[in-house]
């Protein structure tokens, strides 16, 4: 840990150790240091541009590569919301790393010849994210080239252009062409890294954004800092804490980084059901075979949250605990019936989510406890559950409304609707299930019209009360077609 001495103040940083486009460093990093601000003020690397600094546009989109269930994943990540001390024995690789004026990547080469870029601010931004893209999957279809794009905004080109390249691409090229020599000789250091470093870094006055910034490596560490640090604020993949961070300049006493847990990574099969532990993010729940088997619904909402580089950062559980009332999970995760385990020093206990949230953005979560992991049920077979989300934009959007329904037929005929962004919280309507179980003959629009009634939604930038209570009905609809149909 380095100590410096300014002015009669004590500021101690920490030294991490991480690979930058095929180099091993080391770096001095003080607690509230982003990358994209490392590769700027510190490092003097202007290719990563920065536009909106709150994880919307992508034009500060760099790759990082890590081991992760025995293979190397590479990963685009937004620069601006990503703290620089979480590179820690991965690898980060920049526009600066893949090509040259003279010597130019595939994926330059191919925008170039397609007209892809203007100006060219978004395009590092575009290049890394297309790099992630090709790196992880051969010859990936229009699907999955969309998906990998939609957090990339561009004001010039009109995107074709980039389509364009991208399908080309995809056509002629898979990871053996893409992923340069240098990048796959460091994957056997990423395999075989084991420095240690305490990041435990901390200044001792409030000039900066966050004073402390704690990594830890097991649950009982954490129950143990917790007690000791009331005052701590969890950060997991920091997609919500890095925007108060940067845009609210808001300032954080102690930030306590857990995704340096392992047992908090996993998803488990258990007799008691699902089990996604409170480090998973959205884009390792995508992948895995137990959520597309038994919770397909879980697949369809992740795609509709945010886009790429914050859905490889960002976390389930951390869109629980942020429990903000469009948290855009929450109404599905209501109808799953989902259990929280809550740990503290003291032990461990469950609570059903539907009690988790108290009023607006209020938890009951007590001092000293975090969520550990959730568990779902696996719903039976024939069991109908959908959900749906309206926004201005389909990628990179917060909703005016979320919801999701179930209507289960064994063991007993019961049917459960949820709803995001009508109340203070996300909330289950109980007119829908009272009225499903009274009507012999299911009336779909009467359905609608009652609970868009239950509800007096409040009037934002997103939507009038008007506007909401449409979408309620709206959203009701289009449900009962799917069941009907
Ligand atoms: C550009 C952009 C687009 C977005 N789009 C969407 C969207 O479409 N839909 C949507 O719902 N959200 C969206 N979000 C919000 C955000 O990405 C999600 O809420 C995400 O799930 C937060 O997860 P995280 O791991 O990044 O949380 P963090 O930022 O790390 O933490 C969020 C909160 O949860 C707390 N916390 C985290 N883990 C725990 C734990 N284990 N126990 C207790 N407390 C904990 C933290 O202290 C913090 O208060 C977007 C954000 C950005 C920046
Ligand atoms: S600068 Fe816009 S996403 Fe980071
Ligand atoms: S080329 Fe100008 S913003 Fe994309």
């Amino acid at each position: 840990m380095d100590k410096t001495q300014n002015s009669g103040v004590e500021y101690s940083f920490n030294e991490i150790v991480y690979f930058l486009n095929g180099t091993k460093q080391s770096a001095i990093l003080p607690p509230d240091l982003t990358t994209l601000e490392m590769l700027h003020h510190k490092l003097h690397m202007y290719g990563t541009k920065c536009s909106c600094n709150e994880g919307d546009c992508g034009a500060c989109t760099v790759v990082i590569s890590y081991p992760q269930e025995g293979t190397i994943v590479y990963e685009a990540i937004n620069s601006c919301l990503y703290p620089a001390v979480k590179l820690h024995g991965k690898h980060l690789i920049t526009i600066e790393g893949l090509g040259s004026p003279e010597n130019l990547h595939p994926i330059q080469q191919a925008l170039l010849e397609h007209h892809g870029t203007q100006c060219g601010y978004c395009t590092p931004g575009f290049v890394m994210s297309l790099f992630a893209l090709l790196a992880s999957i051969s010859h990936p279809n229009m699907e999955n080239i969309m998906a990998a794009l939609e957090g990339n905004l561009c004001r010039c080109t009109g995107y074709q252009s980039i389509l364009d390249a991208a399908q080309e691409l995809s056509k002629d090229h898979d990871p053996a062409t893409i992923v340069p020599a240098w990048c796959r000789a460091i994957e056997a250091q990423l395999f075989s890294f084991n420095e240690k470093t305490t990041v435990r870094a901390q200044v001792s006055n409030s000039l900066f954004k966050i004073d402390k910034y704690l990594q830890v490596e097991n649950c009982r560490e954490l129950a143990q800092l917790l007690s000791t640090h009331p005052n701590a604020t969890l950060i997991a993949g920091g997609t919500d804490v890095m925007v108060q961070v940067n845009i609210a300049r808001r300032h954080f006493p102690c930030l306590i980084d857990i995704c340096g847990i392992a047992e908090l990574k996993n998803i488990r099969l258990k007799r008691d059901g699902i089990h996604i532990g409170a480090a998973v993010t959205y884009s390792r729940i995508m992948d895995s075979g137990i959520i597309k088997t038994d919770l397909p619904a879980l697949i369809e909402i992740c795609r509709l949250i945010a886009g790429k580089q914050i859905r490889n950062s960002g976390t389930l559980v951390g869109n629980i605990a942020n429990a903000s009332p469009i948290g855009d999970s929450l109404p599905l995760l209501l109808i799953y019936e989902t259990r929280l385990v809550l740990a503290s020093e003291q032990g461990e206990r469950e609570l059903a989510l539907r009690d988790f949230f108290v009023e607006y953005r209020k938890t009951a979560l007590q001092t000293g406890e975090y969520i550990k992991e959730i568990i779902i049920n696996r719903p039976f077979q024939d069991t109908f559950i959908a959900c749906l989300k309206t926004a201005k934009r389909k990628s990179v959007d917060i909703s005016a409304i979320s919801s999701a329904i179930r209507i289960d037929r064994q063991p007993e005929a019961r049917a459960m609707l949820a709803l995001g962004g009508v109340a203070a919280t996300p909330v289950i309507s109980k007119t829908f299930t009272t009225l499903w179980a009274s009507m012999a003959e299911k009336d779909w629009q009467q359905l609608a019209e009652k609970v868009a009634a239950e509800f007096s939604p409040l009037a934002d930038v997103r939507g009038s009360a008007e506007y909401r209570k449409q979408m309620i009905i709206n959203h009701i609809l289009q449900y009962g077609e799917a069941y009907n149909g």
